[in-house]
Order: structure tokens, then sequence, then C-alpha cells
């Protein structure tokens, strides 16, 4: 075993081998948890190499590892913790209902609660209802769409992620050679195990190419239930869309019977009523998870009425029954409540200045060592790719630089600094000005030792 450590050890590269110096535990755990658990997590996009650190408390915008290293985090549990963690409100909030009780057999006060705040702060929110993630609720958004039209068929982007189900687990990352002609893209599956119906019920739409997704939902218009659509690519790399790209699906698929779905899940952020308040463009039905749940695990889908009366059992039996023995569990309800309530529009202008900020300031790291890198984003959301080329798209993506944009990862956790290995970020409200120079020196600091020429691990040498 020695001998295969040591192995794996020369195979690493300078900063593996630095990252592995600091977090000796994480690696203990990570072999003791292989034992149990297939790549010891539950969560496959955590994985990075060599080995994921393993994460133990979290204060505001700080973690700290089971080695005690202290991370400003800009990851906020991907997208989802935007106050920080542990922010005290929801946590009194969350105490006052564990008095009260977890889960219960009947309807409670706290689901009311949340769905008139949501209802209120977005104008396309007839009706909602609470599911346990983000996956669940375009899962539900997209049954709804197909119970409501007749229609079999869905259009995703390319690039874009909605979710673990089998419709949506479609081009969601597909290589070069799997992705085919821009004009006509080909749904690639994303996992194993995905029925062929599912792939074959998708149309793959480009992203931010009016012209092209027009055309490719025109001509298969009379099978589409639902375009579905991220306002701001997330997973893809925190690609907003283009005005014109929203504005094009509103009208295609209005005149088409088409239902517009917006996956929501992380774009919600972005405006005091989502991205759709942002550009001004008002889907059918809307999916949220993430930040809505205030940290604990909570989905929503919601918004046309007449769509959304399918899930409604008090008229006889509902043309759609949505079961789920801890839907709307009153803890992920108050804890979104509270996080919303603290989310007023002036906090999120505030964010977004800081997220705007942070990226003109890592565009401006990047330009002075004089590496190509592009930075996207919109509000408090960003994420660097590492490309020359302009990044509007899932395709712009592609030709990135996926080891050096490693290395810098691991050159900014050496500096107590966390980002997303994918290179992705955000900015919660417990970050001010202060924790993003930290964030910009820390960059300057990783790419300064990238870009010397006399460096075994610089891009120049
Ligand atoms: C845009 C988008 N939609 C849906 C989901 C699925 O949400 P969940 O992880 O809660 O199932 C995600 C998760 O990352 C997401 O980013």
């Amino acid at each position: 075993m020695d001998t295969e450590n040591n192995r794996v050890a020369a195979s690493l590269s300078r900063e593996e081998q630095l990252y592995c110096s600091l977090t000796p535990t994480s690696y203990e755990y990570f072999l003791e948890g292989r034992k149990y658990l297939p790549g010891a997590d539950s969560r496959s996009p955590l994985f990075y190499s060599p080995y994921p650190v393993v994460l133990e408390e979290g204060h505001g915008c700080w973690l700290f590892d089971v080695d005690g290293n202290k991370l400003l985090d800009f990851t906020g549990n991907h997208t989802s913790l935007i106050l920080g963690y542990g922010h005290p409100r929801v946590l009194d909030a969350v105490r006052r209902q564990l008095e009260k009780g977890t889960a219960f057999p009947g309807v409670t006060v706290p689901q009311v609660r949340l769905a008139e705040l949501l209802c209120e702060r977005v104008p396309s929110f007839e009706r909602v209802r609470f599911t346990n993630s983000g996956t669940e609720a375009t899962m539900c958004a997209v049954r709804a769409a197909r119970a409501f039209t007749g229609r079999q068929k869905i259009a995703k982007i390319e690039g874009g992620y909605n979710g673990s189900w089998d419709d949506v687990m479609v081009s969601t990352h597909p290589s070069g050679e799997q992705s085919g002609d821009l004009l006509r893209p080909v749904a690639a599956p994303a996992s194993l195990g995905l029925t062929p119906d599912s792939i074959d019920n998708v149309v793959v739409v480009p992203f931010n190419e009016a012209e092209v997704a027009a055309r490719l939902i025109e001509q298969h218009a009379e099978q589409l239930a639902a375009v579905i659509v991220e306002p701001v690519m997330g997973s893809a790399g925190m690609i907003p869309a283009e005005q014109g790209y929203l504005d094009m699906l509103r009208e295609v698929t209005e005149r088409l019977g088409i239902l517009l779905v917006f996956d929501e899940v992380i774009s919600f952020r972005v405006a005091y009523g989502g991205a759709q308040e942002y550009y001004g463009v008002s889907p059918d039905l809307t999916c949220l998870g993430k930040l809505i749940g205030g940290g604990f695990p909570l989905g929503v889908f919601g918004g046309r009425g007449d769509v959304m009366a399918m899930f409604d059992p008090s008229r006889g039996s509902p043309q759609i029954p949505h079961p789920g023995s801890y839907n709307a569990n009153p803890i992920s309800l108050v804890a979104g409540a509270t996080a919303l309530e603290l989310l007023t529009d002036e906090a999120i202008r505030l964010l977004n200045r800081r997220g705007e900020s942070l990226r003109q300031q890592v565009r401006t790291a990047f330009e002075d060592v004089g590496l190509p890198a592009q930075v996207t984003g919109l509000g408090s959301l960003f994420a660097i790719h590492l490309t020359p080329q302009p990044v509007k798209s899932y395709r712009d993506t592609m030709q990135a630089d996926a080891d050096l944009r490693h290395r810098i990862f691991l050159g900014l956790f050496k500096e107590g600094v966390l980002i997303d290995p994918r290179g992705v970020g955000c900015v919660s409200t417990a970050i001010e000005e202060a924790e993003v120079e930290q964030f910009i020196g820390s960059l300057r600091d990783v790419l300064r030792t990238l870009s010397d020429p006399g460096s075994p691990v610089g891009f120049r040498s």
C-alpha cells in the first residue's frame, strides 16, 4: 500500500502535493469514506483531484476543514447560502420551529406564509408548490407542461443543468465529438442508465443563438411541451442570457403554445423578483431551489394558475398527483422565508455591486499577468474561463484550459480561498469589500507564481 501511495504521490502536480500537505486528515477521511461510499461522497460535482476537502464548520463567509484550515468561501454551498453560513436570524427561526416540530401529516402555517411571500415577490407566480430539491421542481414543472399541452418533448439548452432526473440529464456537458453541428446539436446522454426515451424526448438548442434556437423550436413545435432555460447558465459557467435570446424564447413559445419554463435555481438571486424581473420576461412556469431554503433542502415550482390547477386535489382527484413525505417541511420553509425577508431589494443591489466589483477586479488581475481569461456572471455570480475567446454559450467554454483552472483552484485553496473547482463562485451577504480585496490579493499571488517564467509550475515555464 505504501508503494501504491508513493506511486500516486509521485504523479501529483506540485499544487496537488502542496494541497495534500495541508489536508492530511481530509485524505484519511477520503480513504475511510471510500470503503462505504463510492468516491467517499454523495455529490459527484464536489470531487476534484486528488481528493476533496472535508469541511466541518461554517460561520458567515468562513469555512473550517478537519485539518483546521480556514477558508474564505466564495461558493456558498454552490450558491445556496446567499446569507453566508449560520445566519443568526435563520438559525433563530429554525430553532423556534424545531421546538414545534420538523414534519407534520398536515398543512402548516409556514407553508402558506412562504407561498404568499413568493407570489407577492414574483408576478409570474400565481400559484406555487414546494419540493425538497431543484431537481424535483424541474421534474414537476416539465410533467405539468406535458400534462397541460398533451405533448411529449421538451427543448433544453446545450450545457444547461436542470437537475439530475432522466429527461434533463441530456447534453449537460457534452464533449466536442458528442455535441454535433451547432445548427442541429445532438442530444447526448449525460449519464449511463437513462432510458432511450429520455434522450429522444429532448430537442437540444444552443444558448444565445436566437435564430438557430428559434428554428429548432419551430421545427419541433407540434411535439414540444416546454422549453426549459436558465436565464443565467450556472453549471456551464455563469453565462448570462442575452436579452434578445430570452425575448425570442418568450415570443416563439407563446406563438406556438409551448410553455416557457425558467429554471431560476441559481439565477433567482440577481434581482428581487429573480432574473425574470431583471430581463423583464415572464415565463409560464419557474423553478427555484438552493437559496430558497435558506440553507435547508427546498425546491419550488410555480407559475400560471391554469397550469398549477392540475395539482389541485380539492376539486376531485388531481390531474397530477404530487406526493412527497417531506414536501414543504416546515424547517426549510421558515429558513427560506427568513432568507427571503432579509433579501430586500436594497440587500440584493448591494450584493450585486459587490459582485460587479469582484468580476472587474478579477478581469484586471488576469490582464495584468497577460493570461487570457473571460470573467462571466451577473449580479453576485461569477465564473473564470481560461480561454481567449468570448464566452456566450457552453460551446465557447469547451476549449478552456481545465488543467490551469485546477492549478488556480488549488493555488487559491493554499491561500485560504475556496471557489468551486469548476471556476465558478458567488458573493454572499457575509462578504464585504475587505474580503473581496483578500480574494483579489490571493488571486494575484497565485497568478504571479504561475506566470513566473522561472517557476516550475508556471504557465510560461
Ligand atoms: C440551474 C439548476 N437547476 C436545477 C438544479 C438541481 O437542484 P438540486 O441540486 O436542488 O436538485 C441545480 C443544481 O445545481 C441547478 O444549478
